[in-house]
């Protein structure tokens, strides 16, 4: 099954649920998403109507999707944020990087990273960042997209009481 991406897929509240439904999903199933499970949809819909907030045209981020060729279904998204400071324009972060657990594990993921690389370079970008939860493993998972770690904080994400996880950054070079 293949993939159909589309930057900036407009706004209205059918695209928020499903964004939302994927994103409770994906943090349900144990994703490193910006919550700790268990999670609702009207807690993630709460975030993530702040995320629509600050889409383009009204902000500077931007929103690219995947849904599957043929069904049209929400397969997969990230945001690329703008740290809104001029000094930093030149790279963006790359934010809440998702598949459908359902969908997991079939390239859809280093599709979609690759998909944004592409945009980061049409645009002319000189790299991407992530911030990723450690001890999940996903640092394998970026790594082979071209991502690098260049930092870690110990220590910094407590998921639970006596669990901390490191805060890693991550950077693509695209220059
Ligand atoms: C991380 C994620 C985007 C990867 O997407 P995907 O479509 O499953 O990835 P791909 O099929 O392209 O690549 C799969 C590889 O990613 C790695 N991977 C994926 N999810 C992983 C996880 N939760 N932990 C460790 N490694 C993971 C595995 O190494 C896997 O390799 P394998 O097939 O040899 O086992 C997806 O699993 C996801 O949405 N997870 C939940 C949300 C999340 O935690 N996002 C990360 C934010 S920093």
């Amino acid at each position: 099954m293949t993939l159909s991406f589309t930057l900036d897929p407009g706004d209205g509240p059918e695209l928020r649920a499903e964004v939302v439904g994927l994103w409770t999903a994906a943090s349900n199933a144990g994703g490193a998403v910006g919550f700790v499970r268990p999670v609702t949809e009207e807690e993630v819909g709460a975030v993530g109507e702040a995320q629509f907030a600050r889409l383009a045209p009204a902000g500077p981020d931007r929103l690219l999707v995947a849904r599957e060729t043929g069904t049209g279904r929400l397969a997969a998204l990230l945001f690329l944020e703008s740290m809104r400071f001029g000094p930093m324009d030149h790279w963006r972060l790359v934010s809440r990087v998702m598949v459908h657990p359902e969908l997991q594990g079939r390239g859809h993921g280093a599709a979609l990273l690759a998909e944004a690389e592409r945009i980061g370079r049409e645009w002319g970008l000189d790299g991407l960042k992530l911030q990723v939860r450690g001890g999940m493993g996903l640092e394998s998972f970026y790594l082979r997209s071209g991502y690098v770690e260049v930092g870690r904080v110990p220590g910094a994400i407590r998921v639970a009481p006596g669990d901390d996880r490191d805060d890693v950054v991550m950077w693509r070079d695209l220059r």
